[in-house]
């Protein structure tokens, strides 16, 4: 599209942000509460939360509060909650057992969420790292990530957490054939109707330092992780990755980190126009929030903005740490 511009002074283009009235009729996006996916870490025990120190506001709560924040949040107007576990250190194994027991803490959290509010729609995650001793998203072997291997395991866990009750299945672990694999394992099993947000374009980046904090995978793990995830230099492989997805059976695509790689958002939306979304990751969050609280900016105004850049390059919707708040200031 070319914009037609008459020559001044026909055109004046301030003269659509004269008011908030005129400048709300010509908004080109919109943000909503409904727009969010909101990330939680749970731990066990009861009735108790702890401070994640690198991500301020952060934290991780047992599956009881998780419950009582689902409330909170299906009141805000957030729909959808995305389940990430601290899984106890005795839990983490180099067979990652844990991943698919029907009881851990993940599945408990997804079966309690539904319990207490059946609208909120629960996202999981899929991949090794809570679970295994060396902190990677596959088993390792001879100091290789594996990969066939690591998708059989891989879909022992989506069918666990299908079999929990969650309604959106997020694996981010970039193992090839993932997405195929649990496909058709959920239409065997009788789940025909999970859906997959692929963590199709997930690159090896730097800003998921504080994550790592939050479940306890910072120590453990050995080496880094660009052996799977996507190298920052590229952009035409994130069309492919996200092209063999789709094909593979996945509903929904993610870019990931978030607002580093608008460009690759735009790009995905404009090639494929499926429903996409991007992660504002916990770096991006830590950034925005260390910078406020040393007041050299201000929170929710720089909240709101980063938030609305993810609808402004096209995507449907946002995974942010931001959720309740951003909901609280979009609902005044
Ligand atoms: C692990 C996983 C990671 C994140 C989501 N799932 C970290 C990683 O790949 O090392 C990062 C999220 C964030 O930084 O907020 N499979």
């Amino acid at each position: 599209m070319t914009p037609l511009v008459p020559s001044f002074p026909a055109a004046r283009l301030r003269r659509l942000r004269k008011s908030p009235a005129l400048r709300a009729m010509v908004s080109e996006n919109h943000l909503s509460p409904a727009d969010f996916i909101w990330p939680v870490f749970v731990m066990a025990g009861s009735d108790d939360e702890t401070a994640i120190p690198s991500m301020p506001g952060v934290t991780r709560k047992t599956v009881d509060r998780i419950a009582e924040a689902a409330r909170e949040a299906a009141d805000l107007g957030v729909q959808a909650m995305c389940i990430f576990p601290y899984t106890a250190m005795e839990h983490r194994t180099e067979d990652c057992a844990e991943a698919w027991n029907p009881d851990n803490l993940s599945n408990r959290a997804i079966r309690t969420i539904k319990d207490a509010v059946p609208e909120m729609a629960v996202m999981t995650d899929i991949a090794l790292d809570p679970y295994n001793i060396n902190g990677h998203d596959g088993f390792v072997e001879n100091g290789e990530i594996v990969n066939d291997r690591t998708v059989d395991a891989l879909v022992k866990m989506a069918l666990a957490q299908a079999e929990a009750g969650a309604d959106i299945l997020g694996p981010s672990d970039m193992m090839d054939g993932r997405i195929g694999a649990i496909r058709t394992a959920l239409e065997e099993n009788h789940n025909p109707d999970v859906a997959i947000l692929s963590y199709s374009a997930k690159y090896a980046s730097a800003f998921y330092g504080p994550f790592r904090d939050a479940v306890g995978a910072s120590s453990a793990l050995k080496g880094d992780k660009k052996t799977y995830q996507m190298q920052p230099a590229n952009s035409d492989e994130a069309m492919r990755l996200i092209a063999r997805d789709i094909s593979e059976g996945a509903d929904m695509v993610m870019v990931k980190p978030g607002m580093p790689y608008l460009d690759i958002c735009r790009r995905a939306k404009d090639t494929f126009g499926v429903p996409t979304f991007a992660y504002q990751v916990s770096g991006e969050y830590a950034m925005l929030t260390a910078a406020a609280q040393n007041g050299w900016l201000d929170r929710e105004k720089v909240m709101l903005e980063s938030l609305l850049a993810f609808k402004r390059a096209g995507c449907d919707g946002i995974l942010t740490y931001f959720a309740i708040d951003a909901a609280k200031a979009l609902n005044g």
